[in-house]
């Protein structure tokens, strides 16, 4: 039930993880936000699995990379993170002095969560000798046990860039990193962890909807797994999936990723069909139940009275600073 006191709200943040605040339903949001990015010089960072209206209102909408990179040069005071957490966490290891706001602090990541920070640790210990590649959908304290971070669409240049000798531990993603083995030819220890969203779709399904649509081509992320990328069109990251979707002369296409992209897709290309690849239960489990906690409400009301914001101890800022910044470079010398 919502409160109408903002204090006690407030109090209330670290429990439930938003502030509960009753909205006046004449408000129309769309303006009261813009007015909040004037006010305030803050600028809207969202992930492409945000639910439309949220993507409508952001200044820059993205994948990973895209959004790390314009965490990294924007000169806004106030980032408000559109998003899950390990993504708001990493614009605020880029801005310290920055404040970073998130609509819901509860807007995990099954994949973050699937790589403990002791077990982990224990992992590392284990094989000294390998370099550490993690994926971003990972904590600030496993990023600081990193010696580089990936995302999607910067992965393969990464591996790629270390050494052939060096052998390599890949966290948390086994997914994506069993992809990036066969796509490298480098053979890299993986960390057990994958995404609910992407691991949720049916095979089956898939193959009997490519027959009732046998001109659809199949768009994959590569947090899928192995049978559903051996039978996709493109794989890529979400800014690849919405360029190749574009692009390309197709008309019809499945998407094997989060269904919060279709909007862009929509968007972008009108006049074409975009089908969400379905998932093996009836349900909705191919929306991610992490991005869609946040909505245009929250992010409101996190924008008015400045919280949830992202705090984090600076030891461990700097630690997990370093692994994104080699990311950066490499991205940069990469043309990426
Ligand atoms: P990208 O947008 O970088 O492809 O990542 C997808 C994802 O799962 C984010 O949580
Ligand atoms: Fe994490 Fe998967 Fe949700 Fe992305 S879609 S935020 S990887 S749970």
């Amino acid at each position: 039930m919502s409160v109408i006191n903002i204090d006690s709200a407030k109090q209330n943040v670290e429990k439930i993880g938003f502030l509960d605040v009753e909205v006046d339903a004449t408000l129309d949001l769309f303006h009261e936000i813009e007015r909040l990015k004037k006010e305030k010089n803050a600028i809207i960072l969202a992930h492409y699995y945000q639910e439309p209206d949220i993507q409508d209102v952001a200044d820059y909408i993205g994948d990973s990379l895209g959004l790390a990179q314009a965490a990294e040069k924007t000169d806004a005071d106030i980032i408000v993170f559109a998003g899950v957490h390990f993504m708001a966490e990493t614009a605020k290891i880029l801005n310290p002095k920055k404040k970073v706001l998130l609509p819901d602090l509860k807007a995990g990541c099954s994949l973050a969560d699937s790589a403990p920070a002791d077990a982990f640790r224990e992992f590392r210990n284990q094989h000294p000798d390998h370099v550490v590649i993690s994926y971003i959908n990972c904590t600030a304290e496993i990023k600081a046990q990193s010696d580089i971070i990936v995302t999607s669409s910067n992965a393969a240049l990464v591996v790629n860039s270390v050494p052939k000798d060096q052998p390599i531990i890949f966290a948390p993603d086994k997914n994506l990193g069993a992809y990036l083995i066969k796509k490298t030819g480098r053979d890299m220890l993986l960390w057990n962890g994958a995404c609910m969203v992407h691991e949720i779709f049916s095979l089956e399904k898939i193959t009997k909807l490519k027959i009732r649509h046998p001109k659809a081509k199949i768009l994959a992320h590569p947090e899928c797994e192995e049978p559903i990328l051996h039978i996709a069109d493109y794989i890529g990251s979400t800014t690849g999936i919405l360029k190749y979707s574009r692009e390309d002369s197709a008309t019809e296409y499945i998407v094997a990723t989060e269904t919060g992209i279709l909007h862009q897709m929509q968007k972008d290309s009108p006049h074409k069909t975009f089908i969400p690849a379905p998932p093996t239960n009836n349900c909705a489990c191919n929306d991610c139940p992490h991005m869609k906690l946040n909505t245009l409400e929250k992010l409101y009301l996190c924008m008015e009275y400045e919280t949830p914001e992202i705090l984090m101890e600076e030891e461990l800022r700097k630690a997990a600073k370093k692994p994104i910044d080699r990311m950066l470079e490499i991205s940069r010398a990469g043309g990426l």
